[in-house]
């Protein structure tokens, strides 16, 4: 086997984004997505509909990344697919048509646990990039989910944290829909968040034993505070939204970062990447930053559409599981709570 010219397709849909990638021997010549807007007028993913759309998308994605990638099908050596965890409907759409796909072509198929796409996308070749060296600790934070994961190599790691309730991101989509933002809220706290005094208002950090998060008491509190504040004065919100922004997203990145540093001091690893949408914070970004400077740590932050959900981390993981010849059967079935 060469390794030198290896083209695999990935395609994820485990929750309402349909996307597909072909890589070459590491590298992404195509990263194509598909967001469901959809779910924006109902405030969060609806999975009966993403599984609709994801029908819908699959095969213009999928031949969008092929044309893109400026090769044809029959050059594919592999298709790498989303087996979890997710949305049941969801992934039962990438799975079957990666596996048709597989069939057709007579190539082989790789299922990829979407957790381990996050922080795997580490080692997709991108000038400017560095790979964190094993081992590393990797903080997966996004709408779905929020990890702290030690990452001995590429597929040992094991999760040393994680939320009991509420995802970061559903923190931020949750705090927004309290104030009257549009969904997803992450982006708009984020941006107002920087117009803001993060220490106008206070709000309580929950109190988890060990690595593990909880973010719902803290909705719940962002809730009450509110309710009260807007009793006294119905406009506190529009006087007040750019502090508030602030206070919150200052909190969450509170949150976060003593877990890190936690994990840091348990481990005595003090290299640390992340993925998921909640990387793109500006707030968590500068976070890391500083503990590189306070703490020592090296941080690790992928290039921006390798950290949402995209199909680049699910193809580099294909092709690393290529050449493992780590490869599925045509009867693996999808799996929605999906360990690493
Ligand atoms: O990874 P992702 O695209 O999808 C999954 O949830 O898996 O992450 C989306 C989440 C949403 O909750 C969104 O509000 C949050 O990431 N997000 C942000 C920012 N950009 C996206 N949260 C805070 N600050 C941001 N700049
Ligand atoms: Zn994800």
């Amino acid at each position: 086997m060469s390794s030198q010219n290896i083209y695999i397709l990935g395609i994820e849909s485990s929750c309402d984004d349909t996307a597909a990638s072909v890589i070459h021997n590491g590298r992404i010549l195509s990263n194509v997505i598909a967001n469901q807007k959809i779910h924006e007028e109902f405030g969060g993913v609806v999975p009966e509909l993403a599984s609709r759309a994801h029908q819908q998308n699959i095969v213009p994605v999928v031949t969008q990344a092929i044309k893109k990638a400026n090769i044809t099908k029959d050059q594919l050596n592999a298709i790498a697919f989303t087996r979890g965890p997710g949305l049941m409907g969801s992934l039962l759409v990438g799975t079957s048509f990666a596996k048709s796909l597989a069939y057709g072509l007579d190539i082989p198929l790789i299922d990829v646990n979407h957790m381990q796409g996050h922080i795997l996308a580490h080692f997709i070749e991108e000038d400017g990039f560095n790979k964190p060296p094993f081992p590393f600790l990797a903080m997966t934070i996004s709408g779905g989910h929020t990890q702290i994961v030690k990452v001995n190599d590429y597929f040992d790691m094991d999760v040393i944290g994680e939320t009991i309730d509420d995802a970061v991101g559903e923190a931020f989509d949750k705090s927004g829909k309290i104030l009257g933002l549009g969904y997803p809220a992450g982006p708009e706290i984020d941006k107002r968040a920087q117009l803001g005094n993060p220490k106008a208002f206070s709000f309580t950090k929950p109190k988890v034993d060990g690595l593990n998060f909880s973010f719902s008491g803290l909705k719940t509190g962002i809730l009450y505070f509110i309710q009260k504040e807007t009793k006294a004065n119905p406009n506190f919100i529009a006087e007040n939204i750019n502090d508030i922004c602030a206070s919150i997203q200052y909190t969450i990145i509170g949150i976060l970062i003593d877990k890190l540093k936690l994990a840091v001091k348990q481990t005595g690893i003090k290299h640390i990447a992340i993925g998921g949408g909640v990387s793109a914070n500006s707030g968590i970004r500068k976070a890391l930053k500083d503990g590189e400077q306070k703490f020592g740590w090296t941080t690790y932050v992928p290039k921006f559409e390798f950290t949402t959900d995209n199909a680049a981390m699910i193809a580099i993981v294909g092709y690393l599981k290529y050449l493992d010849n780590d490869f599925a059967e045509q009867n693996v079935a999808a799996s929605a709570r999906l360990k690493i």
